[in-house]
């Protein structure tokens, strides 16, 4: 069982966005069984599973706030959505089951500002300082050739974490999300360039450096 907890304290990073569409790239292209906990109360991703059509390879999920129970053992891929603004004590209770954390990060000051804040905290967790929790971050929402992204770009590869993506701000991922899917499930002409930017996110997350040794 793999477990992949996207986190980032900052609201409207893209936490749900990225946690869905890594949950339908394993269901659809790896035929993998695939379970959601949504750690969130706003519910966006278990909103997701619920309008999810049933001609799409199936993915169950949970409302994990809720309840203690789990994903069932037989799960391949458990997708984990972190709510906004979690801190030290409840971080820990979260990130307790994870291998890998994503961390989306929007190119705005303010989110900049908060990502440095928030990779402090969670460098202060045992299991992320001794890599026995991996970290990748993703730029989020990339608008290219603006300063604002090369100043995002310059933050995040000074990261001791791995820098292992970018998305860009694209309406797939808005039209997508209202019908339950993810974008390697549109139809790729529609989709050709995020799903290119994607191979990279992908990549990581099947090699052994996004896993804890
Ligand atoms: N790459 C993108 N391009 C365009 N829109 C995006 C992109 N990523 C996310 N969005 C949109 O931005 C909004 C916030 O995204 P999302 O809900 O994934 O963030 P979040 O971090 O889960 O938010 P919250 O902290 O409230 O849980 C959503 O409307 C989503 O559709
Ligand atoms: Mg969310």
């Amino acid at each position: 069982m793999r477990t992949i907890l996207v986190m980032n304290a900052k609201g409207g990073s893209g936490k749900s966005t990225l946690c869905t569409n890594i949950a339908s790239y394993f269901a659809s292209e790896e035929q993998a069984k695939v379970f959601i906990e949504d750690y969130d109360q706003q519910g966006s991703s278990s909103d997701w599973l619920k309008v999810r059509p049933s001609q799409f390879p199936e993915i169950n999920g949970i409302l994990s706030w809720k309840t203690s129970k789990r994903a069932p053992k037989n799960t391949d891929y458990v997708i984990m959505d972190a709510p906004a603004g979690v801190q030290n004590r409840d971080m820990g209770k979260i990130i307790r089951r994870a291998q890998t954390i994503i961390m989306p990060v929007l190119p705005s000051p303010m989110d900049i500002r908060a990502a440095a804040r928030f990779i402090q905290d969670i460098l202060l967790i045992g299991r992320v300082s001794q890599d026995q929790i991996k970290v990748g971050v993703v730029a989020n929402r990339v608008k290219e050739h603006t300063l604002i992204y090369h100043q995002l770009e310059k933050f995040l590869e000074r990261l001791n974490f791995s820098f292992i993506g970018k998305l860009r701000d694209s309406q797939a991922y808005v039209r997508s999300a209202e019908k339950g899917i993810g974008v390697h499930e549109m139809p790729p002409s529609t989709v050709y360039e995020d799903l290119e930017q994607w191979e990279s996110v992908i990549n990581w997350l099947k090699s052994k450096r996004s896993q804890p040794k």
